[in-house]
């Protein structure tokens, strides 16, 4: 048993560990999100609301999210951001052309594929599939871009910070990303770990990278 005086110091020692565990972002699975919390030794605010955002970011720029809201006329495929095949075109109002719109393959819901020899194990599947409109465009952008984009309601569907953070936390197409099909990697964390980084980011001033 360790002697009652090292107690403390041992309790101040773990913490240490614990602090520079979190410090060092290498030593978290990719596939997680920190928590709120751990941003809370930042004393800068401004600073900790940069290091939030950077957070957001995973998920943001993850190829779940980002697939859809590409900056050219096709949407994106896969973990590498490869152009769509079979070709699909953005099209009105991003749900594809006349004769090869997005719900011609992509229907409500998720498709599992059987006994087929496709590359792919599913087709993804959502009643409003269809691409981002191009001023939410996140491919080839800085995060800093990407964030000032995000909170300037002429881009991003004229929400208020409170109507994006709904939007992140709750939309159930942003809710897609974690529930991908068979054979795709879902975005990192929960939803409900990105609804909370983003409302820390608000609350301390929703400052860009
Ligand atoms: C199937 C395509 C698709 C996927 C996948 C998708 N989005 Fe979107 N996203 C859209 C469409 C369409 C809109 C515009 C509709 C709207 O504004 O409500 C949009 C709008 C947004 C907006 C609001 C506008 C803005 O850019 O600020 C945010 C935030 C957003 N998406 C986040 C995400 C995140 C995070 C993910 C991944 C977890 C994601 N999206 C995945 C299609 C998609
Ligand atoms: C001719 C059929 C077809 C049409 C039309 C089509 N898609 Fe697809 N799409 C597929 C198939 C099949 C996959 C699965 C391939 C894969 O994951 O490698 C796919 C995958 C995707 C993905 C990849 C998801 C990811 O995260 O990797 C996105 C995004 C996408 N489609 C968006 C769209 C949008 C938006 C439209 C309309 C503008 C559209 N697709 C039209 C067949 C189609």
């Amino acid at each position: 048993m360790r002697p009652l005086i090292f107690g403390a110091m041992g309790a101040a020692l773990a913490a240490t560990a614990a602090f520079s565990q979190i410090q060092n972002t290498g030593t978290l699975n990719p596939k997680d999100l920190r928590p709120v919390s751990s941003f809370g030794s930042i004393p800068d605010q401004a600073e900790r609301s940069r290091a939030l955002f950077n957070e957001i970011a995973k998920v943001v720029t993850h190829p779940r999210c980002m697939n859809c809201h590409p900056a050219g006329e096709h949407p994106l495929q896969g973990a590498d951001h490869h152009e769509h095949a079979p070709p699909a075109y953005r099209g009105e109002g991003g749900v594809g052309i006349a004769g090869l719109t997005c719900n011609a393959c992509h229907t409500e819901k998720n498709f599992t594929l059987v006994g087929t020899n496709a590359t792919y194990k599913s087709i993804p599947g959502h009643p409003r599939w269809g691409l981002a409109p191009v001023e939410m465009a996140w491919q080839g952008k800085s995060l800093g871009q990407i964030c000032q984009q995000m909170k300037d309601p002429a881009r991003n569907g004229g929400r208020t910070l409170a109507l994006l953070q709904e939007h992140l936390a709750h939309d159930d197409l942003v809710a897609w990303g974690w529930a991908p099909g068979e054979g795709r990697e879902p975005a990192p964390g929960t939803q409900a770990q990105l609804g909370e980084l983003t409302q820390a980011w608000i609350n301390s001033g929703a400052e860009c990278p």
